[in-house]
């Protein structure tokens, strides 16, 4: 991954073969914006033909498993993904761990897989409101970067490859986003655990804020100091709630 800023949306549980229009209509607006990397992660499904239908964003899964095959029915490989032309893959999103039960080893054995099988990874990170009112969001976040980011891959790797998305559960699809001050200060604490993982490296690796990203919020966002980019959910279904995004990391 290379450091321009990175927009990426996650169309989640969302959309039918008609979303392809929608992709086709980032894909080619995309060529404006060259200083954007720009991504979507349609699901499984929809996954082969979105890849087919672009070639200047890059395309993604929204979970994989740890193995490379064999009998996990109804799970899907980093290796199957690479295989259909899959750039990256999200993982640790907070609704995979509250609706799948994943813990941070269970992520950070899935992002092993997955840079084994040479995608790009976004672990996903953030804490509850419950955390945020009693005080502990830094250290829940803390805690969630340190199991489950794969600390024994090589800093290089990490560099190129890794991305980390904070994502406070209470913004995500809530319209409720966080204040710019707090996101600068848990990228700070994100940041200060990959470079005790990874050191001077780290630097390199993009730290993304998730929830309730929008056209209207996210020039602020993308502004502040250590965001280096955006996972959109609601506001990535059509090309033009998502394209203002795109804009506004421009
Ligand atoms: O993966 C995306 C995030 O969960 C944010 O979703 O933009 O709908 O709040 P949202």
């Amino acid at each position: 991954m290379s450091q321009r800023p990175y927009i990426v949306g996650n169309w989640k549980m969302n959309g039918s073969r008609a979303m392809l229009s929608e992709a086709r209509a980032v894909d080619r607006a995309a060529q404006r914006y060259p200083d954007v990397e720009i991504a979507l992660a349609p699901p499984f499904p929809f996954l082969g033909s979105v890849r087919e239908a672009v070639t200047a964003i890059g395309v993604g899964g929204q979970d994989c498993h740890t193995a490379a095959k064999g009998a996990h029915t109804g799970d899907v490989s980093a290796a199957m993904l690479a295989d259909i032309g899959a750039d990256f893959v999200i993982l640790g999103h907070s609704e995979r761990r509250r609706d799948h039960g994943e813990d941070d080893a269970l992520v950070r054995a899935k992002a092993e897989a997955a840079l084994a099988a040479g995608l790009g990874v976004i672990i996903c990170v953030g804490e509850t409101l419950e955390e945020r009112d009693a005080g502990t969001a830094e250290a829940v976040v803390s805690r969630q970067i340190e199991g489950s980011v794969p600390a024994g891959e090589s800093a290089a790797v990490a560099a190129s490859r890794l991305a980390v998305a904070y994502e406070p559960v209470w913004a995500i699809g809530t319209g409720r986003v966080a204040a710019v001050e707090d996101v600068i200060a848990m990228h700070v604490a994100v940041r200060v655990r990959l470079a005790a993982i990874f050191g001077e490296e780290a630097e390199k690796i993009r730290i993304l804020y998730g929830g309730s990203v929008n056209g209207e919020n996210a020039a602020s966002l993308l502004a502040a100091p250590g965001v280096g980019g955006a996972l959109v959910g609601g506001a990535s279904l059509t090309a033009d709630a998502f394209l203002p995004i795109v804009a506004a990391a421009a």
